[in-house]
């Protein structure tokens, strides 16, 4: 929870920097300290914190209160009302704006992290079981509308082909007749990502070498571009235990948009460790042990503002075609991850590239896959940089 940015929102100066300076010893860093809700407004509008803390009472025309549903209605932020005293009307308005936290004054340093910490996880919980839940229902309905969808188009590709074997060649109507049925074709691969999206839900997971899937799939992916790829294993990477078809589509979701990202080429770097989860960590995922995955690259980056948004479907910034910019590739890899009981996260600083990493179930030692398979398919675009656990 360290590094987050906080808003403090306090009329007193002598308590908003006691309260300033106690969360910086905490780790926190502070992104501005204001006194009235109209400058809060602006602050958060112009540098968005991970959380505020919210006097109740304020300067000028509104209060705590007021502020705080002002907040709500623009920005999904979590709020933390802090204040000496509180009657049962004030506590009855306080309540419906949502709040994450109260916390009252005055607090020791320790109320004070208790108060921000459960604030901060709540509000990623939360967050993370709305994407989950969006994205269940969005992936029914599409798969529901892909699959009657395919049908139709299995009739039109019959109708097409019996309507050339009715003609010959050379004839003009048999060249239409070849383009509708590319058209088909394209719109029945369309299908087929709408439902994987849809039903990642039922991988056939064995015990797998993640670092052979890696090399093959990269490879694959990377042909014809200018990109070398740095894959850097430690030798004793725990193997997973994964649906090898689903993994290799997302090793080539997230290594095509890393290509995409550098349209003039570069370095994409792909790097495991082997890595065990505690409840305490406060990860939305469960306790136990992983191989986490990171693929890196140097390209464009990815807006804040869009970072909340990529994993949704149809979310895309490119030019749309029928098959490819449809923004389902990284939909696709969360529908995918989930149903392996793993975690995908996405960071990025605009203008210098994006990462995204995954975390899948590391298999059972007993199950016999050898960690890393030295010599598996490499194409001339990787780089092996095999580092040691230590
Ligand atoms: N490595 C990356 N660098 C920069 N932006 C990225 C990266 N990966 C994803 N994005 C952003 O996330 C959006 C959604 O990605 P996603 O893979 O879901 O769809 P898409 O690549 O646009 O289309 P599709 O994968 O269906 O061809 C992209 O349009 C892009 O804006
Ligand atoms: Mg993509």
């Amino acid at each position: 929870m360290e590094g987050k940015r906080i808003l403090v929102v306090e009329d007193e100066k002598i308590v908003a920097l006691d309260i300033a300076r106690k969360l910086e010893k905490l780790g926190y860093s502070v992104n501005a300290m204001v006194s009235c809700g109209e400058a809060a407004l602006e602050s958060i509008q112009g540098d968005r914190p991970d959380l505020v803390l919210m006097d109740i009472e304020l300067d000028g025309e509104m209060d705590g209160i007021q502020a705080t549903a002002q907040i709500q209605s623009i920005y999904d932020i979590p709020v933390v009302y802090m204040t000496a005293y509180a009657d049962e009307k004030t506590l009855g308005r306080a309540k419906v704006t949502g709040p994450f936290g109260y916390v009252l004054k005055p607090f020791e340093t320790k109320d004070l992290q208790v108060a921000v910490e459960l604030a901060l996880y709540k509000h990623g919980m939360e967050a993370e079981l709305l994407k989950a839940r969006k994205l269940e229902s969005v992936g029914i309905l599409a798969g529901g509308i892909a699959h009657d969808f395919n049908n139709l188009l299995a009739v039109i590709m019959g109708y097409i082909n019996l309507a050339k074997t009715q003609l010959k060649p050379e004839d003009d109507i048999y060249q239409n007749m070849e383009m509708a049925e590319k058209s088909c074709l394209q719109a029945s691969e369309l299908t087929k990502r709408l439902i994987t999206f849809s039903r990642g839900g039922a991988p056939l997971r064995k015990a797998t070498s993640l670092a052979g899937l890696l090399r093959g799939s990269v490879d694959r992916t990377l042909l014809g571009s200018d990109i070398r790829c740095n894959l850097s294993l430690p030798d004793d990477l725990w193997p997973v235990f994964i649906d090898e078809g689903q993994m290799k589509q997302v090793i080539h979701h997230l290594v095509m948009n890393a290509r995409e990202a550098m349209p003039d080429g570069g370095l994409i770097t792909i790097s495991a460790e082997n890595s065990k989860v505690t409840e305490r960590e406060g990860f939305p995922l469960k306790e136990g042990t992983y191989v986490q995955c990171s693929f890196k690259d140097h390209g464009i980056g990815i807006p804040g503002e869009n970072l909340s948004r990529i994993f949704d479907p149809y979310f895309t910034t490119k030019d749309r075609y029928s098959t490819k910019g449809m923004g389902l590739g990284l939909a696709i890899c969360y529908s995918i991850i989930k149903s392996h009981d793993g975690l995908i996260t996405a960071a990025s600083e605009p203008g210098s590239g994006a990462a995204f990493t995954i975390y899948l179930p590391a298999a059972a030692p007993q199950s016999g896959v050898p960690a890393v398979r030295k010599g598996d398919a490499t194409g001339n675009s990787i780089e092996e940089g095999i580092s040691k656990e230590e």
